[in-house]
């Protein structure tokens, strides 16, 4: 009997083809009594590689397995489920990818409950899933990147067979609202606004595993976008292969630009986006990004090539004098701008002229870092098909000397910093040593320097005092704990209960009605006083008359809401001084 049930596998011959406008769906989470008693408390890990657009779907699966009663833990030796997100932009992704499964067949064998799922990018090539079932037949489930909405059930389906079950679609895929999330990092998030992409660069595969491009709706997003300021989250990046092409699906004059001044305006201290093409970034988007502080003064546009002839071979849709052109127009009206990229070398047929327009082009723009390639030719991309007379040694070398002026000008960006003083989003701890805390500049640059963990998620001023050209070092300007007192100051305030209660106060200080009756009050308490050592009568009829009084203020409508909300603005206090301890 097989092994393996193919429920539907990819064909990269469709990607071009998808001209069916992607249907909106709300998703429900349903979790059948199989899947709930086999989630019950299972400890699961998702191991990422690739981009942010993976890191993103790795919450959400993550979102997911929580539903159906499991448990995320950082320790692989527990874990009774483990789910592999994979990436195909380059070769050596993959491989590492390989590696990782063959891991896991001792723990397969030793435990039948065990479940592997392997998912993402890779899997959306044709014939990876054949190729992974031969060799690793202990795996679980296989899906695509067009319907991780679809975990459970596919987890379910191999719980009743217990076969592998393979689901990978070819079609641009809906969009799917509604999707569980657990987020990763609690003080800066991911925030997809369009899926897909429709640029079909000739060395890239990003187009057939992720799809036709598509826009979230607006409003969905604002919701998301929202939800996340409330929580309190410092940081949001936008997220699509292309953000300049947001809205243009809709047709209805919806920008980029309307997108991200729409979301600036929620009031997130920081936000960014990524990535953008050179191909159609416009005038309207600077302005905005120009206008608003809090949108951080840093842009990734990746150039590929400095070279107009290696450009049009990529198909990238503009030239080297256009791409110059834009970083002119992007520094004269955002000055300061960080600007950072991606570069292919390499590329078929790459000549040693056309390299050193690479090299010319980094010099000239000055990049404050960069990520650089060694083209990898991709399976069903058209690039792959061209017969490349360039050796590897001739590859490698140049990509060593690209790295060399890339690290000249990091270094040149980051020891701009020494000196100032700057604010940076407090990351965490590093890894290495505790004491030492991490974060990043509104340029993105990284800075190390040494302060309490209980930073981690402020935004602090740091004097910038040594140079490490991927990194630089900061000290804190203030005591540690003042700027902790502050942001909960900040942050009770905008806690909705406490904000009222403080209204509230204010209110009950200014009413003319309530000045007048506490001073009624107190002269009442005076006359009640001083009769204690008259008759009765006298100090029965002073003691109801400052009873009434008193009543009267108690039943204000301004003091009972303040009064009412005294348990609640009294617990989340009591909370803030354990979180202080
Ligand atoms: N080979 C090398 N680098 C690639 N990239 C995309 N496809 C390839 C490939 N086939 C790089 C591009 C892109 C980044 C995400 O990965 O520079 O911007
Ligand atoms: Fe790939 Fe080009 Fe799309 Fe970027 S714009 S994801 S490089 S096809």
């Amino acid at each position: 009997m097989a092994k393996t049930i193919f429920d539907s596998l990819p064909d990269m011959s469709k990607a071009r083809d998808r001209v069916k406008k992607p249907e909106l769906i709300f998703d429900d989470v349903l979790v059948s009594p199989r899947l709930a008693s086999y989630g019950k408390g299972r400890k699961f890990i998702i191991k990422t590689f690739g981009c942010q657009a993976n890191v993103r779907d790795e919450e959400i699966l993550s979102g997911y397995l929580e539903k159906a009663g499991m448990v995320r833990t950082d320790n692989e030796n527990e874990a009774g489920m483990v789910i592999i997100n994979t990436c195909a932009v380059r070769e050596n992704a993959e491989d590492k990818v390989y590696g990782e499964i063959g891991n896991y067949k001792k723990r397969a064998k030793e435990d039948p409950s065990f479940s592997l799922a392997i998912c993402g990018c890779m899997m959306q090539e044709e014939g990876v899933a054949e190729k992974l079932i031969k060799s690793y037949p202990y795996i679980s489930v296989i899906f695509g990147t067009h319907n991780i909405h679809k975990i459970l059930e596919l987890l379910d389906w191999h719980l009743k067979t217990n076969k592998t079950i393979v689901s990978i679609l070819s079609f641009a895929g809906d969009i799917i609202e509604n999707l569980p999330s657990d987020r990763v990092d609690k003080h800066q998030a991911f925030v997809n606004i369009t899926y897909g992409c429709d640029k079909f660069c000739t060395y890239c595969i990003v187009p057939y595993t992720r799809g036709r491009e598509r826009s979230r709706p607006l409003d969905v997003i604002l919701k998301e976008c929202k939800e996340l300021v409330d929580a309190g989250y410092a940081q949001i990046t936008l997220l699509g292969q292309n953000v300049n092409s947001y809205g243009k699906d809709f047709k209805d004059g919806t920008s980029f630009a309307t997108c991200l001044e729409a979301v600036a305006k929620l009031g997130i201290p920081r936000l960014r986006f990524m990535t953008s093409h050179p191909w159609d970034f416009s005038d309207e988007m600077l302005d905005v990004i120009a206008r608003y502080p809090n949108i951080m003064k840093c842009i990734h546009l990746p150039v590929q090539s400095g070279s107009s002839e290696v450009l049009k071979l990529m198909g990238r849709r503009y030239s080297r004098e256009q791409y110059l052109d834009l970083v002119k127009r992007i520094k004269t009206k955002i000055p300061g701008v960080a600007l950072t990229t991606d570069i292919i070398v390499g590329f078929p047929n790459e000549t040693a002229e056309q390299f050193e327009d690479t090299m010319t082009l980094c010099e000239e723009v000055r990049y404050d870092s960069a990520f650089t390639f060694i083209y990898s030719p991709r399976k069903g991309t058209p690039a792959a098909k061209m017969v490349d007379n360039v050796d590897d040694k001739t590859k490698h070398e140049r990509f060593d000397r690209l790295l060399k002026i890339i690290e000249e000008t990091t270094n040149e960006a980051s020891a701009k910093l020494v000196g100032q003083i700057v604010p940076v989003l407090v990351s965490g701890p590093s890894k290495k040593n505790p004491e030492i805390l991490s974060g990043y500049t509104e340029g993105s640059k990284l800075v190390n320097f040494k302060g309490p963990a209980y930073l981690e998620g402020e935004i602090v001023d740091l004097k910038i005092v040594e140079n490490h050209c991927h990194y630089v070092v900061g000290e804190l300007l203030e005591d540690p704990l003042l700027i902790k007192a502050r942001s909960l100051k900040k942050a009770l305030n905008k806690e909705k209960a406490v904000a009222e209660f403080l209204s509230l106060e204010k209110q009950i200080e200014e009413d003319e009605e309530l000045i007048s009756l506490r001073k009624e009050i107190q002269s009442a308490q005076k006359k009640m006083t001083a009769s204690m050592n008259g008759d009765d009568s006298g100090y029965i009829k002073a003691k109801e008359a400052y009873l009434s009084l008193k009543k009267r203020y108690e039943e204000h409508p301004l003091v009972k809401n303040h009064e009412a909300l005294h348990d609640e603005v009294e617990a989340i206090l009591l909370e803030v001084k354990e979180a202080l301890k």
